[in-house]
């Protein structure tokens, strides 16, 4: 048997924290690379910078055990490394769906000249299809001569809140490769996971960068999908969640990412959508994907829609009305705002005149900084005393068992907008609260 081979992992956010600290605690040495000495040291002295359930334990046990260490120093790397797994982030460019590749080429271009054995690079960022076999040219040229460096491909489908589980016990791991030494030594640094079971599908670099915004995208337009379908059921005034539930008993279909609602936000399915209708159209099949234009169409509608629901619910003006909004992280069990959906709709309610005031469990910080104009309160029925109207935005479960009974005491009017499907409406309803829903009647 091979030695374990040694690991780094460039860039520390939240894809490469989570990949370092989870493989050091499989019993990988690890050196986790970034150029942003102040994370470095941080995550050095065990601190996680973000809201990950579970993690924050685990850079602990990893860091007690002397497997897990950190730096700037892509010398240092170069020196360590068998396997190189590059972490870094693709966000969507300013002004451009394309996706921004500056952090992916400054990690190899940064790394390559120091390789000094025969090693592998491994991308795991989301990348428009065709960069891996752009690094593999840009690696073998920066290398230094004789050194035998090959570049994989294994894309990462972790999701916010559940980041450890997933990279622990993920669904399957794709491994794009072109040699079976590459293949090899992917099989080398997942061995345990690959012992629990763990399902691969070994591939070329093209299909395994693709394998993820195909994802992605599948997912993205699952949640459109039902999302359009609630924009018919409210022209003739049907119902898209029991639309929705008599769907998911088809376990063709599944009840998955068919949610209603206020849509889907993030650091992913927004951005890896638009990049990859973008590259589509770089390489001649823009039409094979244009559907995506309109996932994203249908997405976007969702936020205005709300508004518009939330505005029709106070007779057609928001100005000066007191509005509760519940929540501004993208989603439950996550810190994050890029692109949510919640704080979205508060900013717009905010803009018309709206005396909006946001509550988030976790992500009230965060939403502090980015929107400073905005009223936080510090609790879900601290904001909604004197309300004109109370608005679910992301359904932490603090929201979904808030008892109606109990909050109507404190609000100026009844009246609630379930922006995520996610409350008992004939329990609201019985509690003399005006329920309405997206799609719902
Ligand atoms: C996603 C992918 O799931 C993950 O595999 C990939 O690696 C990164 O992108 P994440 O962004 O963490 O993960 O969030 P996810 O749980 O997928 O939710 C995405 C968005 O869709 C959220 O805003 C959520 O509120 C919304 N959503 C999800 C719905 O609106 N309806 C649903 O039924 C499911």
């Amino acid at each position: 048997e091979e030695a374990a081979p040694r690991l780094t992992v460039i860039g520390t956010g939240y894809l490469g924290a989570t990949h370092a600290i989870c493989m050091a605690v499989l019993g990988y040495e690890v050196l986790g690379v970034d150029v942003d000495r102040h994370k470095v040291e941080r995550l050095a002295s065990g601190e996680v910078p973000i809201f990950e359930p579970g993690l924050p334990e685990l850079l602990t046990k990893a860091l007690d055990s002397g497997r897990l260490r950190f730096t700037t120093s892509f010398a240092e790397a170069g020196e360590f490394g068998d396997v190189h797994f590059v972490c870094v982030g693709t966000p969507q460019q300013a002004g451009s769906d394309a996706a921004d590749l500056t952090y992916v080429d400054a990690a190899v271009s940064s790394l390559a000249p120091h390789l000094r054995r025969r090693c592998l690079v491994v991308g795991k960022s989301t990348v428009p299809v065709g960069t891996a076999a752009r690094l593999t040219g840009l690696v073998q040229e920066l290398a230094p001569a004789g050194t035998d460096v090959e570049l994989a491909w294994n894309p990462e489908f972790l999701r916010e809140g559940f980041a450890v589980d997933d990279t622990l016990r993920p669904d399957r791991l794709v491994f794009g490769v072109a040699s079976d030494w590459a293949h090899e030594r992917l099989r080398a640094a997942f061995k345990p996971v690959l012992d629990l079971g763990t399902p691969v599908v070994r591939t070329d670099l093209a299909t395994a960068e693709l394998v993820k915004v195909a994802a992605n995208s599948f997912l993205a337009t699952k949640i459109s999908y039902i999302n359009a379908m609630a924009e018919v059921c409210e022209a003739v005034g049907a119902d898209v969640k029991d639309l929705a539930d008599s769907l998911a008993l088809d376990d063709r279909i599944g009840g998955k990412f068919l949610r209603p609602g206020l849509g889907f936000g993030g650091g992913c399915l927004p951005k890896d959508i638009r990049a990859f209708a973008h590259r589509a159209e770089e390489i001649g099949v823009g039409q094979a994907v244009s559907f995506l234009r309109q996932v994203d169409d249908i997405n976007r509608r969702r936020r205005a829609r709300t508004v518009d629901l939330v505005r029709d619910l106070l007779g057609g003006d928001l100005a000066g009305k007191r509005v509760a909004a519940w929540g501004a992280a993208f989603k439950p069990n996550s810190d994050d705002i890029r692109d949510a959906p919640a704080l979205d709709v508060a900013r717009t309610i905010h803009g018309l005149g709206g005396d909006v005031r946001v509550y988030d469990p976790v992500a009230l910080d965060n939403a502090r900084r980015a929107f400073p104009e905005l009223t936080y309160g510090d609790s879900a029925f601290g904001v909604a005393q004197d309300a004109d109207v109370v608005v679910l935005l992301t359904e932490w479960s603090d929201f979904r068992e808030v008892e109606p009974e109990a909050l109507a005491g404190i609000v100026r009017h009844r009246r609630v907008v379930d922006g995520r499907h996610a409350l008992d409406a004939a329990r609201w309803r019985a509690a003399g609260w005006e329920y309405r829903a997206l799609g719902r009647t």
